[in-house]
């Protein structure tokens, strides 16, 4: 019923000619991947997003930015407009967890920019996630319901289903310490509920990713599961042979 999708996020990585190379792999190693089976895309840094759409060319492989501002244009220095990304990118990613504790995003700035990257016809993909202490606290379905609900306040019906939500345990993030794959799953079943309450039957068109320390060898069991329909994918997303595997993973299912 929802095509899997699996999105690299390079962060801040590779140089522009660097990125063109990881593509030239990316697209070898995914050559034999049939399109129908996946959704695919890679986020790499703004400055290689215009050198890497030519490389892309003839690929299944859409393009993706890591953030973007939601004002149209002006004084705004260091920002990028969702307006100077249409055309070059599909999707946009908003609200990672580094964005909300490293540049200290809010809930009410992510909702501000899900709605901007909605109304300029682009796809947004909504990253929620608990840290550590509020995980050990107890309070991880609180903190998922808040981002959740904030995150997404005045997006119509009409739109949810071209939100993806990835859900991002901040303690899992390049820790190598993925979540299980029961508690990955039951996470993003939470949040599926909490989109049903606003939403509906629309909540089963949402696609709700899991990211963090997502790895060839623990993918094929995350994605198995009904409520995880895909992967953010940080550090392996960099290596051409790690990030097909798990694109594989999820085709061959
Ligand atoms: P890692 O896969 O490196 O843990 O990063 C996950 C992430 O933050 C993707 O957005």
């Amino acid at each position: 019923m929802r095509t899997p999708f699996i999105a690299g996020n390079w962060k801040m990585n590779k140089t522009v000619s660097e990125a063109v190379v990881l593509v030239d792999e990316l697209k070898a190693a995914l050559s034999g991947v049939p399109a129908s089976s996946v959704d695919i895309a890679v986020c790499p840094a703004f400055v290689a997003l215009t050198s890497v759409k030519p490389a892309l060319a003839g690929s299944s492989i859409k393009l993706g930015a890591q953030n973007a501002y939601y004002e149209p244009k002006g004084a705004y220095t260091g920002e990028v407009s969702i307006g100077m990304l249409t055309g070059i990118v599909d999707y946009i990613i908003i609200g990672h967890s580094e964005r909300r504790q490293i540049f200290g995003e809010t809930d009410a700035l992510v909702n501000k920019k899900v709605l901007a990257v909605i109304a300029a016809g682009l796809l947004p993909i909504m990253c929620i996630g608990e840290t550590l202490a509020e995980n050990e606290a107890g309070q991880t379905e609180a903190v998922l319901e808040r981002q959740t609900r904030d995150g997404l306040v005045n997006v119509s019906p009409a739109d949810i289903a071209k939100v993806t939500i990835a859900y991002e345990p901040i303690w899992a993030i390049g820790t190598g310490r993925a979540a299980t794959s029961d508690d990955a799953q039951n996470r993003c079943a939470f949040v599926r509920a909490q989109v049903r309450l606003k939403y509906g039957d629309l909540a089963d068109q949402v696609r709700i990713q899991y990211g963090g320390s997502v790895t060839p060898a623990n993918a094929k069991e995350l994605l198995a599961k009904p409520d995880i329909d895909g992967a953010l994918v940080g550090g392996a997303s960099l290596k051409a042979g790690d990030f097909s595997a798990i694109v594989k993973a999820v085709a061959a299912q």
